[in-house]
Parts: structure tokens; C-alpha cells; sequence
């Protein structure tokens, strides 16, 4: 029998806390990322700011699984949250080993966000984001 999932990619999307946000934190953290996600065929953006990250990711599912452990132990963050594991067959950022953008004016005001509203997403308003996302990333590139 076949396995219908294994040509899909995986889609990961979790909310975490920083810890000690600087410059060169994040510096270190999308070097790092971009360098590993180029040998893991990982493609996704990063959101941040000094009172949240949110990150997409996706690509090959064990691939994900392996980078998403690691993620979940990095002490550069807390209290890391999943709000999507989904299956896609094609890539919403497939030109980005790591995109990094600080949050936009739509999203959310700091209040928002210290009263939790992002840890409460939905899997699918979580979704919806980075699908805007990818669509802003795309008409600025053509
Ligand atoms: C907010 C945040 C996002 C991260 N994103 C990624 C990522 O997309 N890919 C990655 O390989 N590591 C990422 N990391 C780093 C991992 O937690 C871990 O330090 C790294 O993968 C270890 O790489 P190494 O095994 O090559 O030393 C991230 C860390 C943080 C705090």
C-alpha cells in the first residue's frame, strides 16, 4: 500500500517567549537556522520581537520533527507552544531557508500580545498569518 502523506511536506507552526532578546541573539539564531534549514530542505519565516517568536516551518516531515526537538530545548526561549502540525503539498516559503520579520502592524499590539491572544490562535488563524505572510513576501519579490 502506499503512503499518500510521504509527498507531502510537513508544516509545524509554533508561538514561544524570548529570552534575552538582543540584536545578536537573533542574529545568531537565523545564521544558525538558515545554515541547518539549507542542509534539512527547510524552507519558513520567523517572526519576532522581544515579546514573542512565531515560526513557520516546513519540509520533510522527520526532518521537521528532528529540528522542532531541538527548537523546543533552546534556551533562547520558553514556553514554546504548537499551534499547527499540518501536511501541504507545496511550500509557502520556498524561496527562504528562514525569512526574518519583525511583527507587522497587523498583527498585534504588545497588549494582545501579553495577554496571550497569539497562544490562543486557532490552527487555523495561525495558518492564515503565514499564508498572508507568504503572499506580502511574493509580491515584494516581483
Ligand atoms: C526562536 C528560535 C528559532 C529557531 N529556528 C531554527 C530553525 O529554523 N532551524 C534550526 O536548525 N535551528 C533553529 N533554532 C536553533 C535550534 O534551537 C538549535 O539551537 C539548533 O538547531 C542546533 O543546531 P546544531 O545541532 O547544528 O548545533 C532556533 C532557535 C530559536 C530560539
Amino acid at each position: 500500500m502506499t503512503n499518500r502523506n510521504h509527498s507531502l511536506i510537513k508544516q509545524v507552526i509554533y508561538v514561544s517567549t524570548p529570552v534575552g532578546f538582543s540584536d545578536k541573539i537573533l542574529d545568531s539564531i537565523l545564521i544558525q537556522s538558515q545554515v541547518n534549514n539549507k542542509k534539512n530542505e527547510i524552507t519558513g519565516a520567523l517572526i519576532c520581537r522581544s515579546d514573542l517568536y512565531l515560526q513557520y516551518l516546513e519540509g520533510p516531515a522527520h526532518k521537521i520533527d528532528f529540528v522542532y526537538s531541538k527548537i523546543k530545548l533552546d534556551n533562547r526561549h520558553t514556553d514554546v507552544i504548537l499551534l499547527e502540525d499540518g501536511r501541504s503539498k507545496r511550500r509557502l516559503f520556498s524561496n527562504w531557508a528562514m525569512k526574518d520579520d519583525p511583527v507587522k502592524d497587523w498583527m498585534w499590539s504588545k497588549d494582545e500580545v501579553a495577554d496571550g491572544a497569539i497562544r490562543q490562535l486557532s490552527e487555523g488563524d495561525a495558518m492564515k498569518i503565514f499564508i498572508q505572510h507568504s503572499r506580502e513576501v511574493d509580491q515584494f519579490l516581483s
